[in-house]
């Protein structure tokens, strides 16, 4: 546990330094007990480059919801190749999932919102709250200027929905900078960002948007903006 104090006082340290500082902060701090969780964006995948600088055998886990995109199942293979690493991969259960598409076919995420987060509690929220059963502390590859449902979220925060460490160390980072480290770094990446999707999640709520629209854009198209969140990032 942490205090608040504690909380508020990492966020003055750490703001503005370099997000290698803050990662090898908790990365000391919680040992095994934080994890990466990765979707295998830029940005996460310069988390990846940033945490293996700092120990050679990180953990970092990745939630397949079982209809990511081909690219995406590729890159945790070139990512694991790499780096010599395996990304630790968490699946939807099996009797919850069979339910679901029992009761509401397979594409049932367009029908409403309701069903949406259905979708995506079964396949993704589940399976992310048994990585939590070992952690203390979270990674994640937030950053502020992504979408208007991000604004306020700050470099360490208490997770209250799901009782842990929240830390986001490129809160602050634009995405340009994000590429220049990808690409100074070498970085594998998604190669469905040369085709026009700037952020990729699941592959039917995602799809490419048009040079200059706004980088969420293509993420549950169909729903309102300030909708747009499956879940894990939700403030209770
Ligand atoms: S989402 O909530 O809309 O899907 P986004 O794709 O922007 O999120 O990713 C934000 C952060 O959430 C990622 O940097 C990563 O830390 C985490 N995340 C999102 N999807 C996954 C996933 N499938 N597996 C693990 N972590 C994920
Ligand atoms: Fe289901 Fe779409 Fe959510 Fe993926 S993003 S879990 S397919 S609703």
């Amino acid at each position: 546990m942490i205090s608040k104090a504690e909380i508020d006082r990492l966020n003055a340290d750490y703001a503005g330094r370099p997000p290698q500082e803050l990662l090898r902060y908790v990365m000391e701090r919680c040992g095994d007990r934080v994890a990466l969780s990765s979707s295998l964006s830029i940005e996460d995948q310069t988390l990846t480059d940033m945490m293996l600088e700092i120990n050679p055998q990180p953990r970092i886990f990745t939630l397949d919801t079982g209809r990511l995109f081909p690219e995406t199942y590729q890159l945790i293979d070139k990512t694991n190749l790499r780096y010599g690493i395996k990304l630790e991969v968490f699946c939807p259960q099996t009797e919850a999932l069979q339910q679901m598409v029992r009761d509401n076919g397979i594409n049932l995420f367009y029908e409403s919102i309701e069903k949406r987060h259905l979708c995506c509690q079964v396949r993704k929220l589940e399976p992310l709250s048994r990585a939590f059963r070992t952690l203390d502390a979270w990674v994640c590859g937030l950053r502020r200027a992504q979408s208007v449902t991000r604004s306020e979220m700050r470099l360490v925060e208490w997770d209250d929905a799901h009782g842990l460490l929240k830390v986001n160390p490129l809160i602050e980072w634009s995405e340009a900078q994000v590429w220049e480290y990808v690409r100074s770094h070498h970085v594998p990446y998604n190669q469905l960002h040369d085709k026009g999707y700037p952020s990729i999640g699941c592959e039917p709520c995602t799809r490419s948007v048009k040079p200059g629209d706004d980088i969420r854009s293509g993420r549950w198209w169909w729903e309102d903006p300030q909708h747009r969140e499956c879940g894990l990032h939700a403030k209770h």
